[in-house]
């Protein structure tokens, strides 16, 4: 097959054409993670002594995390060439009343973090950000915390930002997770660090499990058991930690996907975090009938790290649900990808989470993808997604939602010769993989 033109090509500020391209070969080392990076400010910011951070993911949202520490006097030097970070910690009770309201921009974890840590402060703190962040839910984070005693404000009846906490004293609690949210578990985690009293987390709390590994190796009287989640407040201190982030899963997810559907792709990815809480897209594809290798498996920092190829294959449609949505929720939109162009339908249920995502994203998965000619019906909590789809060019929109705008260049990326997709709010990607259109480019 031989094509000429670029597959990819900005149109201005906002837009980007993307064609489909005749291989996909090569290696990439996907930016790293973001929930990591998060984690890595953060709680280095409360803890004592230094920390160096490497592989830190300078997107948006990572920045919104930097920018909230800072605001409450911590020292942070970002060199987001180099993508190191060091954080000067000022120990469990050293953060400092911000002058200004905090900018969360567009990140639920920044936000959903903070308000558990900020709860215990002796200060007063408000967190806003961006219309699709003031539009998510805060209610799943504020009851438990009331529950030990903190008392945080926000509009709509205590349900959305910009939340205002007057920290107070707390007492631990006994609560069992009604959401597989890891942004409420460790908002409360952080909370019960300042607790009088142990907290018990018990329910919804098999997700994704860095802010354990990471609390438990700063020295945080945290215990870890099946079903339960034992915090033996207060933390005297935590000790400062260097963290080298490794690959995010969710931003490989992109090419997994890719190159298992193309008919000519070889792709190996680099250093990429592969957490048993956060690999149900390895589980999902395989099950669809992916060709996807796991190299050189390691720990780094206490974390596995692989590096993957993932080659050509025929995919079959497949049944996501349970215990798995919650391994691989921001991966949905990819997989979505992935089954229009599988040859039996796929059903995904068990997802209602994906409508409090920076986008209500059952829907516009489902509006974006059928203006490539897929066919996909949506659920209260899902979306099936029908086989025997020809993909067709197409004038999509990412409403501003990072990975609704990757997943449509993947889905690009696919499309037969002479059609072409055009991409609007494209630049939203840089949320949580700058450098993602660079990539793309790379590997063909
Ligand atoms: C995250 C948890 C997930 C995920 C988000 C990052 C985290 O959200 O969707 O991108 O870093 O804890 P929920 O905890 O709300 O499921």
């Amino acid at each position: 097959m031989s094509r000429n033109q670029a597959v990819l090509e900005p149109i201005d500020q906002h837009r980007i054409k993307i064609r489909g391209a005749a291989r996909l070969r090569g290696e990439l080392t996907v930016p790293g993670d973001k929930s990591i990076s998060h984690r890595s400010v953060i709680f280095n910011a409360v803890a004592s002594g230094e920390a160096f951070i490497t592989n830190f993911l300078p997107g948006e949202d990572c920045l919104s995390s930097i920018e909230c520490m800072r605001a409450m006097g911590v020292e942070i030097e970002l060199d987001e060439t180099a993508r190191t970070v060091r954080v000067k910690g000022k120990g469990i009770r050293g953060l400092s009343e911000s002058a200004e309201a905090l900018n969360a921009g567009n990140s639920g974890t920044t936000t959903r973090l903070l308000t558990g840590l900020l709860a215990g402060q002796s200060f007063y703190s408000v967190i806003t950000g961006d219309s699709s962040l003031r539009s998510r839910p805060m209610a799943r984070v504020i009851n438990p915390l009331k529950q030990m005693g903190a008392q945080i404000w926000g509009r709509k009846g205590d349900t959305l930002a910009p939340l205002s906490i007057k920290g107070t004293t707390l007492k631990g609690i006994n609560y069992s997770l009604p959401v597989a949210s890891a942004q409420l578990k460790s908002a409360i985690l952080l909370a019960a660090l300042y607790a009088e009293g142990e907290t018990h987390l018990s329910g919804l709390i098999d997700s994704r499990d860095h802010t354990e590994r990471m609390l438990k190796a700063m020295g945080a009287p945290l215990q870890v058991s099946t079903g339960e989640l034992v915090m033996k407040s207060p933390a005297a201190e935590l000790t400062a930690q260097n963290v080298s982030v490794p690959g995010d899963i969710s931003s490989a997810a992109f090419w997994l996907v890719a190159a298992s559907v193309h008919p000519d792709a070889d792709l190996t990815l680099r250093n990429v975090g592969v957490n048993p809480t956060r690999t149900g897209i390895l589980d999902a594809l395989d099950e669809m009938g992916a060709n996807i290798t796991l190299l050189n498996e390691r720990e780094v920092a206490g974390e596995p790290v692989a590096d993957i190829r993932v080659i050509s294959a025929e995919l079959r449609g497949t049944n996501v649900s349970g215990n798995l949505i919650p391994r691989l929720v921001d991966e949905i939109p990819a997989l979505a990808v992935a089954a229009i162009l599988a040859r039996s339908n796929t059903r995904i249920s068990d997802a209602a989470e994906l409508r409090v995502k920076e986008t209500d994203r059952i829907a516009t998965i489902c509006s974006e993808l059928a203006q490539l000619g897929a066919n996909l019906e949506a659920h209260p909590d899902g979306m099936t997604i029908k086989a025997g789809a020809k993909l067709r060019g197409a004038t999509v929109q990412s409403y501003g939602d990072h990975r609704m705008a990757m997943s449509l260049a993947i889905a690009g990326l696919l499309l037969p010769e002479g059609e072409e997709l055009e991409i609007a709010d494209y630049r939203c990607a840089d949320v949580s993989y700058p450098g993602f259109w660079d990539d793309l480019r790379k590997i063909n």
